[in-house]
């Protein structure tokens, strides 16, 4: 795992975006939250993704209405997809039979070719998509219950914590680590334990976003703040690429 510092949340969203424009991917994964918002308005300043270019959800909620403004479908069409006017994939959530619906994600990522580049944030917890920890590493897209920690921590997206659906879908770990390269972004001292798990804890299921670190191709983007649990030395970025 490539680790690069910079210095704040503008900084990794920059970084970030310059790491998806030297790669060009076709098929592009988005996590949604509040980690990845600032890169989806410098791509959209940018104007540098392909017209063709495809984005994948990394997960959505189960339960909330079509076109409710916090359903990661209208988050990404809101923050990058409608701007760009790039084609929307995603898990069907509406489905009668989600366990199918997890299955049709896996083939219409498959007949994509696969995630060239897929964006992560990472939870308080160390989860990575709504992997919680305990996830197997072999787990693909499947309908996860949200921890009562992930759902206080997205309860300031809604109404208080008892808005916020108990139920989602997400890609699996396996899933995840089938993109060809993976961008994973952490800012703040709040992600800061998380981070240093990740990088430097055991690799197990406990700690899911550990399941990156033999990944071939996996950059970390972090904040000073994000990197200060860590031990190991650092490699700082000095500005622009
Ligand atoms: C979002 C997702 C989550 C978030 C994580 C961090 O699609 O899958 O793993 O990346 O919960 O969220 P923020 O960025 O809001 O701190």
């Amino acid at each position: 795992m490539q680790v690069i510092e910079v210095a704040d949340p503008a900084a990794a969203a920059d970084l970030a975006a310059d790491l998806i424009d030297e790669y060009s991917p076709r098929v592009l994964g988005v996590a949604t939250g509040a980690t990845p918002s600032p890169l989806y308005r410098v791509l959209v300043d940018r104007h540098r993704l392909a017209a063709d270019t495809t984005v994948c959800l990394l997960d959505e909620y189960i339960g909330l209405p079509v076109g409710h403004g916090q359903r990661y479908r209208q988050i990404i069409a809101r923050q990058l997809a409608t701007p760009l006017g790039l084609t929307v994939v995603a898990p069907d959530v509406d489905a009668l039979d989600l366990s199918a619906a997890c299955g049709s994600y896996e083939t219409a990522l498959a007949d994509l070719g696969g995630v060239d580049l897929q964006i992560l944030g990472i939870g308080r917890n160390g989860h990575i998509g709504f992997n919680e920890p305990g996830t197997s590493f072999d787990s693909v897209t499947h309908v996860v219950e949200l921890t009562s920690t992930t759902r206080a921590d997205n309860a300031r997206f809604f109404d208080g914590a008892a808005s916020v659906p108990r139920h989602a879908i997400t890609q699996g770990i396996a899933t995840i680590r089938r993109a060809k390269r993976i961008v994973l972004i952490a800012v703040g001292d709040a992600k800061a334990s998380a981070v240093a798990a990740m990088i430097e804890g055991s690799i197990s299921p406990a700690n899911p976003a550990s399941a990156l670190r033999d990944h071939a191709d996996v950059v970390l983007v972090a904040d000073r703040e994000a990197l200060t649990q860590r031990t190991t030395h650092r490699h700082t970025h000095s500005g622009a690429a």
